[in-house]
């Protein structure tokens, strides 16, 4: 492939670095090729001026002289292709987003889960065995991990006596940057939009006059991995793991077969009756799937079968 660069990268581009060089369609073509086979992110022909910019601004930031340099830096250096994801992948997200979802785990969800997992407590029980109920979910694509902290403020709100149960929230992000603010669970007060002022209350603590501070008890709960959607190897170590998964307003930006294909995988990951949550306007109708159709109010959800 990379031959078909030293063509359209002539030597006055050479001479004067990629500050001067023109990217060319080939080599845009070539970096969608790229990301696309990395992480299976696509975009619509109608972005190809917005692409030509970010690809035009990360490998000028990388200072490199070529375009097969820039190209050969992406390939083989993994930090360089985080940083270009990092770039055209919109990170936009806030707490309790799609409140009618949390609604959802609130009122019928959890209760179901705590049900299943008060009922098999009580069997090893009566076998005299111990068991400690224990739930898991995942926020897949979570950005800057607001999605993965409400989902564990909502757990510990509706389950009551939450510490005697196992309960880990999990949020993985391609986006390494993303994963860095998570971690830090510290956020800009005046982000918090329309997050319920009772969560705020409890879950997130006012600290200096423009942050607030992921409590402790929510923090404790959480877990965050910078993790591709594409790496299915490392996703099959997740298999009939979790309760719950909400992948949202990340498959936007696959096409359908890739979009199949992560629903298909987020659905192995779920144990049997574990339920999936996706974004508004990310409905599964359009290819076939093996998940069953939940519909409530305004909200859709899907939940595996039980075996
Ligand atoms: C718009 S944000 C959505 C955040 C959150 N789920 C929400 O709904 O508020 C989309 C996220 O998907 C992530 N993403 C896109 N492609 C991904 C992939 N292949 N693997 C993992 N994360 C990906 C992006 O990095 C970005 O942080």
């Amino acid at each position: 492939m990379e031959n078909s660069f030293v063509a359209v990268t002539h030597d006055e581009h050479r001479r004067r670095g990629m500050a001067g060089m023109e990217l060319t369609a080939e080599n845009i073509s070539a970096l969608k090729a790229l990301v696309y086979d990395r992480c299976h992110l696509s975009f619509p022909r109608g972005r190809e001026s917005q692409l030509r910019r970010w690809f035009t601004q990360h490998a000028k930031e990388g200072q490199h002289r070529s375009f097969e340099d820039y190209y050969r830096a992406i390939s083989t250096k993994d930090g360089e292709f985080e940083r270009l994801i990092s770039l055209i992948t919109t990170r936009e997200t806030y707490f309790f987003r799609m409140p009618e979802q949390f609604d959802v785990l609130r009122g019928r969800v959890l209760p179901e889960i705590i049900n299943g997992e008060g009922k098999r407590a009580m069997k090893a029980l009566s076998r005299g065995e111990s068991y400690r109920t224990n739930l898991r979910v995942w926020s897949a694509g979570c950005a800057s991990g607001q999605e993965t902290y409400s989902l564990a403020m909502q757990i510990l709100a509706t389950i009551r006596y939450a510490k005697a149960w196992d309960i880990r929230v999990l949020g993985t992000d391609i986006n390494r940057e993303g994963i860095e603010v998570a971690k830090t669970g510290r956020y800009e007060r005046m982000r918090l939009g329309k997050t319920p002022p009772q969560m705020i209350e409890r879950y997130l603590e006012p600290r200096a006059a423009s942050e607030v501070w992921v409590a402790d008890e929510v923090k404790e709960i959480t877990d965050f991995q910078v993790l591709n959607l594409r790496d299915l190897p490392r996703m099959e170590s997740f298999k009939n793991y979790f309760d719950i998964i909400f992948c949202r307003n990340v498959m936007i930006y696959f096409d359908l077969p890739a979009q199949q294909g992560l629903v298909s995988a987020l659905s192995d990951c779920l144990r049997p009756g574990g339920y999936l949550f996706t974004g508004e306007g990310e409905v599964l109708h359009l290819y076939e799937h093996p998940l069953e159709i939940v519909e409530e109010g305004e909200s859709i959800y899907y939940r595996k079968a039980e075996e």
